[in-house]
């Protein structure tokens, strides 16, 4: 099997800065490496090019997220072309809308979106305006016509095609949103109530008839302690074993088709703590076992 990592330095879908520094974090934490120990032959194609903060006005911030996601899409969309397992390095959440996008051009796949967040504000329901915490819906077909139209027209997929994990944080409008849509989502009290085994295991199983899956993992989904290096930490996340069994159980599934690691904000972590850990996560879902 063939690994291709493909960095988005994009920090345009939040107010703070530093999550553009992701994909090197990440790097710097030897993903590749790490892959390639595995047994995988890995290939890193390097970092899209995206416009530095300071040079993007407020009002062309949606377009400059479109134009980065359309470059997003087409690499994606290569990937699965090429045969090859992508790995998208962000950057901020807005990264998903391409790299969904993308892998869904020919075909839908099934999405595991393991977050503390839903993003599934739209512009009307979003208190803060970030396009981070809409990605989801965009991808629903609900958001900025330039980002819900990128790369093809409308949504990229439907509400039975995605699964929650990890959720705790939503937004007033946020929420009754999510509520309405019919998304499975299972939130911290469903995994303190029926365990992370019968959560990934059920994850699984609602997505398995797209025969792929693609996992975009936002690592402020982790409780914070162990993962501080994200813009909007939430107390009361997934814990190492939790998440690592998540990985465990969706690697078993062998539908595994790609991956986003998001979030990952160096300028607030320590000692890039959150990176190693995506990393350890990262290699638990390619099918690390410990035995
Ligand atoms: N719900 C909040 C908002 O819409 C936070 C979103 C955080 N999203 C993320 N990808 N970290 O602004
Ligand atoms: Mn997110
Ligand atoms: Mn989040
Ligand atoms: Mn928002």
């Amino acid at each position: 099997q063939h690994i291709r990592i493909i960095g988005v330095p994009i920090d345009l879908g939040q107010a703070r800065r530093g999550v553009n520094m992701g994909p090197d974090a990440i790097r710097y934490a030897n993903l590749a490496e790490s892959l390639s120990r595995l047994g995988y032959q890995v290939e890193d194609k390097g970092n899209l090019h995206i416009p530095v903060r300071d040079t993007v006005e407020e009002s062309q911030l949606s377009g400059e997220i479109a134009r980065a996601s359309v470059a997003c899409y087409e690499r994606a969309r290569e990937a699965v072309t090429d045969g090859v397992l992508p790995i998208f390095l962000g950057g901020d959440h807005t990264i998903a809308i391409g790299s969904i996008g993308g892998v869904t051009h020919e075909k839908p796949c099934g999405v595991v979106w393991i977050d503390a967040h839903a993003d599934f504000n739209t512009p009307a329901t979003s208190p803060s305006g970030n396009v981070h915490g809409m990605s989801l819906a965009t991808l629903l077909g609900e958001g900025h016509d330039e980002l819900v139209n990128c790369g093809r027209k409308g949504p990229k997929i439907g509400p039975k095609d995605v699964v929650l994990v990890g959720i705790r944080d939503l937004d007033p409008l946020e929420r009754e949103h999510l509520t309405r849509s019919g998304i499975t989502a299972f939130t911290m009290r469903d995994i303190d109530e029926m365990g992370m085994s019968f959560v990934a295991r059920e994850t699984v199983a609602q997505l398995s008839h797209h025969g792929r899956i693609h996992v975009s993992l936002d690592m402020d989904s982790l409780d914070p302690p162990g993962a501080p290096g994200v813009g909007t930490p939430v107390p009361g996340g997934l814990t190492y074993r939790e998440a690592h069994l998540l990985m465990e159980i969706l690697a078993d599934s062998n539908l595994l088709s790609s991956m986003d690691i998001v979030e990952i904000n160096p300028i607030v972590d320590t000692s890039n703590q959150t990176a190693i850990l995506a990393v350890k996560l990262a290699v638990s879902l390619f099918g690390k076992r410990i035995l």
